[in-house]
């Protein structure tokens, strides 16, 4: 079976989010599987590098207002399809934003270039290779499926919701530039509240739909989390899929992991303190043994909750607990903890910023981590939290409640818990179980007990890829009974 997966990011090469590490680690998982995925991406300068080591080499004519080239490439283990158009990727700045932190004013044909790509691929093949398979990722994949549904072929498709937040919403004067079929332009096609989007035309376009987590795939359905989606995906409920994202666990192993100072197991926890150590330093935090090191790891927006952290620090800081930030994004909260770093020295210690690296000795080093979403499809960095022994506290929602059991009494009492859930998402209730962690941290046999359970809770993804295939199977069960005679 052959898959072609379309997504803007892709780990460890281009990363802005969870996304990329999904898009990462899904091809190597389904290897396992017996899949052959191929990871169609655009060629930023980041990968220009592994252009060059390009193995077969297409040109595809005019893309968008310049010439593209499509290059295959083998890196990392993850067979690459690079679209080269220097004219929408050859550029500074990030992969959505430029130098100003601005989006693209082109983000709308940057991506309706490489959906052409990949629709050109699915129908013309590359180079030999057809996929029975169209996987799309986002909204920057949306148009994917659309474009092949408007070339006539009825290649199964499956379009995964990595977040319902980022729909692709762009003027209706872009349906001339982008060759959308101006007949699509309806309440059945991509047009969403008198404008266009790519979101909307992967779900109405795909014979699947999947997102991230089961929870989030039950919220996508209510007012609440559906961001005005629901209706349609109310309509499509029997299409829709929640499967739980894993991680790749030769990546987030603490037993083999290059960056961080001693590695450790489940067996030899005394050695995460060599890490721990290192972090203290590295955040200039004061040390302290009879309360928890929290940690968090985000992006810095509305939809993290890390407002409510904010609100809950007086808790934290009076536990005697300590809190280590790496984050970027929007500028009052950077401000805002930046601020609480200053007025409580060695005890909240702040980086703006981006780094992969730093982020995996956070994992290792700290005891706990803290992820109060308002919503979240499916989160990442509590899994590697799991794996790491840094128990995660969260939010009870999307795939932060599946994938994390809180620590209550029945649950401590038949050894399953993995760390700490609450809900309503508020500050008084993450205060609480910020306090709540702070007392079971200083039972130490307790504690262990559920940093042992949460490194041995599943985090990878062997039943996810299973879960993927069987949708692809099933779908490719239906385009054979659609083709035989009745
Ligand atoms: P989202 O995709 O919504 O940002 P996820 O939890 O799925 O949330 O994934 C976030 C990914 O980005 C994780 O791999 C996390 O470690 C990483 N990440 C987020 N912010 C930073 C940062 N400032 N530095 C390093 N890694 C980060
Ligand atoms: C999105 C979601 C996050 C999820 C990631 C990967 O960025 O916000 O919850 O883990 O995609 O699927």
């Amino acid at each position: 079976m052959r898959v072609l997966l379309v997504a803007s990011e892709c780990a460890p090469f281009v990363k802005t989010g969870g996304l990329a590490d999904v898009v990462g680690a899904l091809p190597k998982a389904l290897a396992g599987k017996g899949v052959e995925a191929r990871v169609i991406l655009p060629c930023y300068p980041a990968l220009r590098g592994v252009a060059e080591k390009g193995t077969a080499k297409i040109p595809l004519g005019r893309i968008q207002g310049g010439t593209a080239t499509l290059i295959a490439a083998e890196e990392e283990g993850i067979s690459l399809l690079l679209l080269d158009a220097p004219h929408l990727f050859e550029r500074g700045g990030g992969i959505y934003l430029d130098e100003a932190g601005r989006d693209w004013a082109d983000n709308a044909q940057r991506f309706a270039a490489l959906s052409e790509a990949a629709a050109r691929v699915a129908i013309d093949g590359f180079d030999g290779w057809f996929p029975d398979i169209l996987h799309a990722h986002d909204w920057q994949a949306g148009l994917a499926p659309w474009y092949l549904r408007q070339r006539g072929s009825g290649l199964p498709c499956v379009m995964t919701i990595h977040n319902i937040a980022f729909q692709g919403v762009f003027g209706s004067d872009l349906i001339g530039p982008l060759n959308l079929d101006p007949k699509g332009y309806s309440v059945s096609g991509y047009e969403f509240w008198g404008k266009i989007s790519t979101m909307k035309a992967g779900i109405v376009a795909s014979n699947r739909v999947t997102t991230v987590s089961p929870t989030y795939a039950r919220e996508l359905l209510s007012n609440e989390f559906g961001m005005g989606m629901e209706g349609l995906l109310q309509s499509r409920k029997t299409d829709l899929i929640g499967i739980l994202n894993g991680i790749d666990l030769d990546v987030w192993n603490p037993e083999t992991d290059p960056d961080i100072p001693e590695n450790y197991s489940a067996r030899a926890l005394n050695r995460k303190s060599a890490s721990r150590t290192a972090l203290e330093k590295r955040f200039a935090l004061t040390p302290a043994v009879d309360a928890p090191l929290f940690c968090v790891i985000s992006r810095l927006t509305e939809q993290k909750g890390l407002d409510l952290l904010l609100q809950a620090l007086p808790t934290l800081v009076s536990r005697g607990a300590r809190l280590a930030l790496l984050g970027t994004g929007d500028k009052g909260l950077e401000d805002a903890f930046r601020r609480a770093s200053a007025q409580h020295p060695g005890i909240v210690g702040t980086i703006i910023g981006y780094d992969e690296r730093l982020s995996h000795l956070m994992q290792a080093g700290s005891d706990a981590i803290i992820v109060p979403s308002r919503f979240e499809p499916c989160g990442l960095t509590q899994l590697y939290g799991l794996r790491y022994g840094t128990l995660p506290v969260v939010a009870r929602t999307g795939g932060l409640a599946d994938t994390v059991i809180d620590a209550s009494d029945a649950a401590m009492k038949s050894g399953c818990a993995t760390g700490f859930q609450f809900a309503p998402t508020t500050a008084e209730a993450l205060a609480d179980t910020i306090d709540r962690a702070c007392n079971l941290f200083l039972d130490r046999k307790a504690w262990t007990a559920v940093m042992r359970n949460a490194m041995r809770h599943p985090v990878g993804w062997d039943a996810s890829a299973d879960a993927y295939r069987a949708v692809f199977q099933t779908l490719l069960d239906e385009a054979r009974q659609r083709k035989a005679p009745a």
